[in-house]
């Protein structure tokens, strides 16, 4: 049986990926070794039961991860700059698998999405690449969406515009978020008693009060409650006016589908208030005039996860939300309908699980693949 090791492990995807490994007896197929970055000597989680008495060991010890077969990080970007060089020089030639984005677009390294790119996967394989990453998780997600229409080349431009949850900042970004919530509502909780108070006086104390430094914005740096933030992680030094989270649409979906010719993808993405579902509204140009059933087709055909929900107001509002997808692999893409500015333009929207196919799932797979 191989040796897996694994570091960050107890952070927020971490944690998702640990599940999903458990839901799926994973452990069963390789022996697993926990580090930390920290607390190295204290004791293991229990994923299966013979692995009661194992320790946590040192993440920072090149010797000891060089015995591995195999190490999946969920670390972050710091742990891999740091350590990923230093191990490869040490002469280690085993898979590293990593849901950071420092070497996504690393020449040696393939990004993992297998239901949409598996043959280059399976290439990358074969001509012996040892670096797997994730993608990001707007792109993974909207991947996970389009696969069908990728798959047979009908796209030739993207315009997206994300409704990205507050996971996708970390776990502490989601207590700000509903921190923020409690600090607003106790504000105004004796007024909304109060049925002589009218609304508008409610409301501006909320607004007076979330534009004062007693809200908690120590992630966001403004608040999220009560706002959309449209701007999300730092500019593009390389595009002036575009944010890095915008670049990698692009970039990163020409790379996991190992595009010949460009498919061009661009995007503005938003922070809004949902909770670890991200949403995108795509305008989508086509290569051809196809009619909506044939799409629609293509679209569910393509893998397991992806489900179209009927362009119907009540339908879209049940299971088209952030709320009806969040703690799923669901990938779910609706409104979908020819835009009245021409036949080849469509319009859809689509959520899914930042945490699962958005990070967690992508790393299982490719794991188990390896293995
Ligand atoms: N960068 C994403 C976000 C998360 O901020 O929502 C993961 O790719």
């Amino acid at each position: 049986m191989k040796t897996v090791g694994f570091v960050g492990w107890r952070g927020m995807v971490g944690s998702v990926l640990m599940n999903r490994m458990k839901e799926e007896s994973d452990f069963n197929h390789f022996n697993a070794v926990f580090f930390s970055t920290s607390q190295a000597g204290e004791k293991a989680p229990v994923v299966i039961q013979d692995h009661q008495n194992l320790i946590l060991q040192n993440a920072w010890d090149i010797e000891y991860l060089k015995s591995l077969d195999i190490l999946v990080t969920c670390q972050g970007s710091t742990y891999t700059k740091f350590i990923y060089p230093r191990l490869r020089a040490s002469g280690w030639t085993g898979y590293w698998i990593d849901t950071a984005s420092y070497l996504r677009m690393h020449q040696d390294a393939v990004i993992v999405l297998d239901p949409v790119n598996k043959l280059v996967i399976e290439r990358g394989i074969n001509n012996g690449v040892k670096t797997f990453v994730g993608g990001n998780c707007t792109v993974s997600l909207m991947l996970m969406a389009l696969g069908g229409l990728f798959n047979q080349n009908l796209i030739e431009w993207i315009f997206v515009s994300t409704y990205q949850a507050a996971s996708g900042y970390g776990a502490k970004a989601i207590k700000e978020l509903l921190v923020q919530i409690g600090q607003v509502y106790n504000t105004i909780s004796d007024l909304l008693d109060d049925s002589n108070i009218p609304i508008l006086e409610i409301e501006r104390v909320i607004t007076e009060f979330s534009k004062t430094n007693t809200i908690s914005t120590d992630c966001f740096k403004k608040p999220l409650i009560g706002n959309v933030l449209p701007w999300i992680g730092e500019e593009c030094v390389e595009y002036k006016g575009q944010s890095r989270e915008e670049w990698k649409g692009q970039l990163e979906t020409n790379k996991i589908l190992n595009t010949s010719k460009l498919i061009l993808i661009d995007s503005l993405c938003v922070r809004v208030c949902s909770l670890r579902c991200h949403s995108q509204s795509l305008m989508i140009k086509l290569k051809k005039n196809l009619c909506l059933t044939e799409i629609e087709n293509l679209i569910e055909s393509h893998n397991n996860w992806v489900k179209v929900v009927s362009n119907q107001a009540d339908i879209s509002l049940g299971q088209l939300t952030p709320l009806s997808v969040s703690g799923t692999l669901r990938i779910a893409i609706g409104r979908l309908r020819k835009m009245n500015i021409g036949d080849e333009f469509i319009s859809a929207f689509t959520v899914g699980d930042q945490l699962l196919w958005g990070a967690a799932e992508p790393i299982r797979r490719i794991l188990n693949r390896l293995l």
